[in-house]
């Protein structure tokens, strides 16, 4: 994780984020301190990277990388704002005893468009992530990484519109995908958990499981009901300062897969 020292919402790179309103970077640290005490009560270890001045959006460590099976695939971001993240969060793996980390070719935004399961990668396009980058994935990690196309604008990461629930189930909104990947997700997962788009638009979808619990915005009350009713245990968080800049829980945690 990365705490949001410098968080400020200063340009527009998706439909979320208004300059003129701004955002409360106190309310912000104090937010995100709740994420992570959330994570360390729940037994999960939270590494830190040092925030970089300059890199507002470094907050959300899940752009940073993909990591599967301790293979670092670094991120090489689509907008110029954020392109000094991609080699700082690399820098990070490679001195932090990660060996096998690799620059990417192709654009992509590590774990806001790469969610990770026990046989498969889903992997989103459309807006971000380039479809060369499954490609490049799928070589370098050796799983099978199945590209799915976002369609709509509010949910331009493959982490705004779906989130594993475990190694074999997720939870997405279908409309913020395209027919065809609407129709592979619904062969692929046909017991998933289908969110509304009142969830969708609480960045509910931008949450973290870990199998068990899961870490979800406090807003999408909804999903929490229908979570709970599948046996999860449910841990609201309370991120709305981070959502103005396009992000949640999610967005805030990059999952380091051994
Ligand atoms: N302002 C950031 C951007 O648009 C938000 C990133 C959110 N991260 C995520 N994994 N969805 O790039």
């Amino acid at each position: 994780m990365c705490r949001p020292d410098h968080f400020a919402v200063e340009y527009v790179i998706n439909p979320w984020m208004d300059p003129a309103a701004g955002a409360d970077r106190g309310v912000a640290i104090r937010q995100w301190e709740g994420l992570r005490s959330a994570y360390e009560e729940l037994g999960h270890r939270v590494s830190l990277i040092d925030p970089v001045e300059g890199l507002p959006d470094m907050v959300f460590a899940a752009n940073g990388a993909l990591v599967v099976g301790g293979r670092v695939y670094g991120a090489r971001f689509t907008h110029r704002e954020r392109a000094a993240e991609g080699p700082a969060y690399l820098e990070w793996f490679t001195s932090n005893g990660y060996g096998a980390a690799r620059e990417a070719e192709f654009t992509n935004e590590g774990e806001g468009d790469f969610l990770t399961l026990d046989h498969l990668v889903l992997a989103g396009t459309g807006f971000r992530t380039d479809v060369a980058a499954h490609k490049e994935a799928q070589e370098f990690l050796g799983r099978p990484v199945v590209s799915l196309r976002l369609v709509d604008p509010r949910f331009y990461h493959l982490d705004t519109a779906l989130f594993p629930l475990n190694g074999h189930n997720v939870a997405y909104f279908p409309e913020a995908f395209s027919a065809g990947s609407q129709e592979v997700l619904r062969h692929l997962f046909p017991d998933a958990v289908i969110a509304t788009e009142d969830d969708a638009v609480v960045l509910g979808l931008n949450a973290v499981s870990d199998g068990t619990h899961v870490v979800i915005n406090s807003e999408a009350t909804g999903l929490q009901l229908e979570l709970k009713r599948r046996g999860f245990e449910v841990v609201p968080v309370e991120l709305s300062e981070l959502r103005k800049a396009g992000g949640g829980p999610k967005c805030c945690t990059l999952e380091i897969r051994g």
